[in-house]
């Protein structure tokens, strides 16, 4: 019973505990109603999110993943297209480009926030670019005024990953508010998380709401008529029925985690050769992750990994350079600002149920290291 309270890197039990009865409840009414897929429960959430975010449409949907991979069928990304992204992500943004299929175009990022260099854009647009894919890595905006005017320029679709970033602010706007089409994630360790995997789409596009409700049902725009061939992607009423219940504490939570930062930040200054995570003044970051830098990261991994101090390394490998990216042809060098934070990044406790204490002990598990 002593480790209820033994930090780890998250701990999705303690905030279990401290909304236990109201979901009890939420997951005992969709149990006795009988009502598993989509309907009510489902649509509710969907209107949840669509107002909290402030766009027309949200379609719920199995996962991330999946969220993203029909966005991009939505906003008419094409077999043979090229889409432009970052390689310093999670796997699943390029997945889905590939299983278009398409081809994922990868531009270096910028050193400051990691997210996709708009500067360096048009230098990989060619005739066969259909959109731009952005991802809000650590649940801090990328440039969407620089993203939005070149994809103006050029035709392109702005199809924006915000898997890490719900709640997350650009020049005021939330962040999947502001490309053609968006793809959330509800996986179990994101911000507002599901029990189990569960993913929404969010778009203005009526055109696109439409497509995306018939794709994730087998292309059907009724009972056993199918439009197109279609995807069995559907978020459950039972993680819609949890998430609606948690979306009332995202901002709270979101908060509490800006505040965790901010002493976590004021902690690290002169600590060793630490950068701490670099927020532009005009975002609002949502700390998805808390992720600093070190030119020593893998002595510093495994000096915290004795010292008992919760980690992880987000993402140590950068896409050009995963096995599963090589027909791309690209090597090391191909993206040195990428290739670079991937060497330096690691990422440490964050949720809203850590005490000043338990980040203290991080702290000093850190500073222990340069001693
Ligand atoms: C940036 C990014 N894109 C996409 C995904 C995929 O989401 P999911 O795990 O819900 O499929 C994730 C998270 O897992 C992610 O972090």
């Amino acid at each position: 019973m002593g480790d209820k309270q033994k930090l780890q890197l998250l701990d999705l039990v303690a905030q279990y505990r401290t909304i236990k009865p109201e979901v009890d409840a939420a997951i005992e009414k969709v149990v006795s109603s009988g009502g598993f897929i989509l309907g009510k429960t489902v649509e509710e959430f969907e209107a949840g999110v669509a107002k909290y975010v402030g766009v027309r449409h949200a379609i719920g949907v199995n996962s991330g993943t999946d969220a993203l991979y029909l966005a991009l069928k939505a906003a008419g990304v094409r077999a043979g297209d090229e889409v432009i992204t970052t390689p310093f992500t999670f796997i699943a943004t390029a997945e889905v480009i590939t299983w278009i299929p398409a081809t994922p175009v990868f531009v270096d990022i910028c050193p400051d926030t990691l997210n996709i260099d708009p500067a360096r854009i048009e230098a990989a647009i060619t005739p066969r670019t259909r959109a731009i894919m952005p991802v809000h890595i650590y649940g801090q905006a990328a440039d969407m005024d620089e993203i939005m005017a070149i994809a103006k320029k050029h035709n392109l679709a702005v199809i924006e990953d915000c898997a890490q970033s719900l709640g997350a602010t650009y020049r005021g706007r939330q962040t999947g508010s502001i490309g053609a089409i968006a793809g959330l994630s509800f996986f179990p360790s994101k911000n507002l998380g599901a029990y189990g995997d569960g993913g929404m789409i969010l778009t203005d596009d009526d055109a696109m709401d439409r497509d995306c409700r018939v794709l994730r049902q087998h292309g059907s725009d009724k009972k056993y008529h199918h439009v197109k061939i279609g995807v069995n992607s559907r978020l459950d009423a039972l993680q819609a029925a949890v998430l609606a219940v948690k979306l009332k504490y995202l901002d709270q939570w979101n908060k509490a985690r800006q505040e965790m930062a901010a002493y976590y930040n004021q902690r690290f200054a002169g600590v060793g050769d630490i950068r701490v995570p670099e927020v532009r003044g005009y975002n609002g970051a949502i700390y998805h992750q808390y992720t600093l830098r070190t030119s020593q990261r893998d002595a510093m991994v495994e000096h915290l990994g004795k010292a008992g101090v919760p980690h992880a390394v987000h993402y140590p490998i950068p896409l050009h350079l995963q096995p599963a990216f090589e027909s791309l042809g690209k090597k090391q060098g191909s993206f040195p600002v990428a290739e670079d934070a991937a060497s330096r990044v690691f990422s440490l406790p964050i949720y809203p149920e850590i005490s000043k204490d338990q980040q203290d002990q991080v702290v000093d598990g850190i500073a222990g290291f340069f001693k």
